[in-house]
């Protein structure tokens, strides 16, 4: 990567009466940053920011949001163009390479990720070996992490071609995995992949196919599903793509950095989302019982959160939760469901929420997991595969951030510091005196 951050000023930080000149370094677009890489060093002090709301982690040239303005671009591009226009295969080759491909790039690049879809046949060992009730995500953190036994050939993390084999892999393998994991945990066969289908109808087909019977792909509904994977392809330096640049900046293989995002992802405040969202919505049942909820949302002692609302980014609406919202009647509309009384009550949900003076004023508005659940169920995946598929997708954009950061020269070691607050140094007290 080609660093492009320019020093447009400096800021100055008074400690006990000494001055300090600090940098103040711009992007593109955004908020500008101070460069406090020397602090520690110039004034023994660090800087303190947990949950690192106004840290910068990394320089990136990927995804760009302007979270009050409600903006999501990946290289420039706007979401709501890209999930009208683009294809997941795409929008996943333009985030690891930066430009969209040429018709001859797209090409290429849908066969060699075809070409790599299959499985090792001995990784359908590995997964007899998870109990038949295990959660797709169990399954899906240990399988990709597990891809690092099988392909000895692409963990050397400085050639490039090692590099691009294992992206390319990861991304084709990525809807395999999820799909055996779904078929597992459902006492189904396997269904091999077929190469003749586009990325998502090959992946519904994975996970909804069954020997005895001949499956025909739906492209209304394989449409929904390759802009549910363009939606959720990336977000610049979220808890999951943080701790992927975390894990690799130790040089960890790919497979690995790649799992730990997986374990990131599978927080219900993160990934986990979509399902609570939509527990949530069955929890509350019918339109009348709203009022309830949003009062608990409101109270102060009561932990109970309304799922799907608020972002730590978005101070506006997600533009995500747009595009997912005329997914979702696209989805209903092309199953025939006239009468979603989920749906009914997440409009209702998002219309008192909106105007409640509570939400408005701590901006809390619907993010993209809000209608996620209810397009995801209608489809037919059981609440506990949501975060498999958001997995899926983001699987790109964890593997462009990766790789974007292995060829970022300026890339240390992540290794944040601490605010000490146990006990001193004392000395060991026997058993017996304890
Ligand atoms: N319902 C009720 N109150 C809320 C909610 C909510 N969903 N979200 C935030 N608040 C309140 C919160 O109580 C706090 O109030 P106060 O200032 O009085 O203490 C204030 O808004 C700020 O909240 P915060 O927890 O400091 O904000 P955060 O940026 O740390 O958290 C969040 C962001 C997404 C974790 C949070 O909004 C949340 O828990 N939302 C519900 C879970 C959810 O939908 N997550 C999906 C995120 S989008 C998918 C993804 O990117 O992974």
């Amino acid at each position: 990567m080609e660093n492009k951050i320019k020093k447009t000023g400096m800021a100055q930080l008074i400690i006990d009466g000494k001055t300090y000149d600090l940098p103040i370094l711009s992007g593109a677009v955004g908020p500008s940053a101070i460069d406090v890489r020397a602090l520690y060093k110039d004034t023994d002090h660090f800087t303190f920011d947990t949950g690192f709301t106004s840290t910068c982690s990394t320089e990136s040239q990927i995804t760009y949001i302007d979270g009050d303005k409600g903006i999501l671009l990946y290289r420039g591009y706007p979401i709501e163009q890209l999930a009208e226009h683009s294809t997941f295969l795409e929008t996943a080759y333009l985030l690891m390479n930066g430009e969209l491909p040429t018709a001859t790039q797209s090409v290429e690049f849908s066969n060699t990720i075809t070409n790599h879809t299959m499985l090792h046949e001995q990784i359908e060992r590995f997964f007899n070996g998870f109990r038949r009730d295990a959660h797709p995500m169990a399954m899906l953190c240990g399988t990709v992490g597990g891809l690092s036994a099988f392909y000895h050939d692409s963990l050397d993390i400085e050639d490039n071609a090692q590099r691009d084999i294992s992206m390319h892999r990861l991304i084709a393998k990525m809807p395999t995995i999820a799909a055996r994991a779904y078929k597992y945990s459902i006492g189904q066969p396997t269904i091999y992949p077929d190469n003749s289908l586009s990325y998502s109808e090959n992946f519904l087909k994975m996970c909804f196919a069954v020997p005895a019977e001949k499956y025909e792909v739906n492209p209304v509904i394989a449409d929904a599903m390759d802009k549910i994977f363009i939606l959720h392809a990336d977000h610049e330096q979220n808890a999951s793509t943080s701790t992927v640049r975390l894990a690799g900046s130790s040089g960890a293989n790919p497979y690995a950095c790649i799992a730990a995002g997986v374990a990131c992802l599978w927080g219900p405040s993160h990934g986990g989302a979509n399902e609570a969202c939509l527990k949530m919505l069955n929890e509350i049942g019918t339109v009348d019982r709203i009022p309830e909820f949003v009062a608990r949302a409101k109270d102060r002692n009561d932990p109970f959160r309304l799922m799907g609302f608020g972002h730590r980014v978005y101070k506006n609406y997600d533009p995500r939760a747009k595009v997912m919202q005329k997914t979702c009647h696209a989805v209903l509309g092309e199953l025939g469901i006239k009468d979603s009384p989920i749906l009914d009550i997440a409009m209702e949900l998002e219309k008192i929420a909106l105007n409640d003076p509570y939400f408005v004023e701590k901006k809390l508005y619907p993010n993209v997991d809000f209608y996620s659940g209810i397009v995801l169920s209608a489809l037919g995946f059981p609440t506990s595969m949501f975060t498999v598929l958001f997995a899926l997708a983001r699987t790109s954009g964890w593997i462009s951030q990766w790789n974007e950061m292995l060829e970022d020269s300026t890339q240390r070691i992540g290794r944040p510091r601490q605010l000490y607050t146990g006990a001193t140094a004392r000395d060991y007290v026997p058993i017996g005196k304890r």
